[in-house]
């Protein structure tokens, strides 16, 4: 069975785009692969946090996990710093990285403009991340759209590597999908819809209530053409808004633009609420049946010890190979 892995940060709940983008694979892939699935805290030191408020996104991201399906009989479900194998073999990586290439990578660039200085920990964020991947000889990974430079840089890592010592790690492929891969910001729709942008109108939160769920969505900006028509150039709100609408009810949005001819983005948009509240109604649901439970802790200190031991061997040939240790 070909091997997955893929994270998400606890820096805030869980939104439309990562669930779309990313968690929908996740549960798809399970049935037929071997899937590690991590709450990658170490990556959302990067940038400051509450130390309490961190522990809570911790478990809220991992009762997430199991709430949209992710089944622990099936997956690996684990927190990164339960694993110090994240951390040792992102020294080894950094080692071998360039500065060169960590200064084009896009997130680095958006999450530091306008800052005098930035943590170095921010910049050398995609090394933590090829180490997440390496560390589990992973074949797939599936993201979003938004993570392609950081899988490419991850690849090039390894084939470097591989090159340079003896075979140490298999090369990934990433996974991105077709519809979903990159969901905007409902109240920008140039940019991508994330868990840390100040307003909250601009996503869509898996535990947000019903009554925020409408203001947002009848607040997203769209155009003043009030044509429900997919055009991502021009008409980059509607169209993502069409995106969310078609991945979350399975209709086409060819046939969405058929349904709703003739009729304005408020009668749309009404729709599209329903459809949403519906969607993560049964989510939120179960996310509260398991927030609190031993279940919980038992999955993930469970996933740990698995997790660790795929990791430990991974190590130990990484030593072998740079000649590390006694
Ligand atoms: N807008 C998006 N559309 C589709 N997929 C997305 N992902 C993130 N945003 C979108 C995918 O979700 C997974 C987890 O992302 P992450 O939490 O590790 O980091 P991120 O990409 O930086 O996500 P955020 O929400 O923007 O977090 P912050 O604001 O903390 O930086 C990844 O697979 C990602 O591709």
């Amino acid at each position: 069975m070909k091997r997955v892995f893929s994270g998400v940060q606890p820096t805030g709940n869980i939104h439309l785009g990562n669930y779309l983008g990313a968690l929908k694979q996740f549960v798809e892939l399970q049935d037929d692969h071997e899937c590690l699935y991590c709450i990658v805290d170490l990556h959302a030191i990067t940038v400051p946090q509450d130390p309490k408020a961190l522990r809570e996104h911790i478990l809220d991201v991992a009762a997430l996990y199991l709430a949209v399906g992710i089944d622990p009989k099936k997956s690996i479900v684990f927190v990164q710093s339960d694993v110090s194998g994240h951390s040792e073999l992102s020294w080894v990586l950094t080692c071998n990285s360039y500065t060169g290439e960590l200064s084009r990578m896009t997130q680095f660039k958006d999450k530091s403009k306008n800052k005098e200085s930035a943590p170095t920990g921010l910049f050398t964020y995609p090394v933590l991340m090829a180490a997440d991947i390496l560390l589990y000889d992973t074949d797939i990974v599936p993201v979003g759209n938004d993570q392609k430079q950081h899988i490419e840089l991850c690849r090039d890592l390894a084939i470097r590597i591989n090159g340079k010592y003896k075979d140490t790690f298999v090369v990934p492929d990433g996974r991105f999908l077709k519809a979903g891969a990159r969901i905007m910001a409902l109240d920008d729709p140039t940019k991508k819809m994330s868990k840390s942008a100040e307003n909250i109108h601009s996503r869509i939160s898996l535990l947000d209530e019903p009554s925020k769920i409408k203001k947002s969505i009848m607040k997203a900006t769209t155009d003043s053409e009030g044509i429900i028509r997919y055009d991502v150039e021009n008409k980059p709100g509607i169209s993502n808004l069409l995106t969310i609408y078609s991945v979350l009810s399975g209709i086409s949005i060819e046939d969405l633009e058929k349904k709703y001819e003739g009729k304005g983005y408020g009668d749309f948009k009404k729709d599209l609420v329903e459809v949403t509240v519906n969607a993560l109604a049964p989510i939120k649901a179960r996310y509260e049946e398991i927030r609190h439970s031993q279940e919980l802790l038992d999955v993930l200190e469970e996933g740990a010890q698995k997790a660790d031991a795929i990791a430990k061997k991974t190590m130990a040939r990484v030593k072998e190979n740079f000649g590390l240790g006694r």
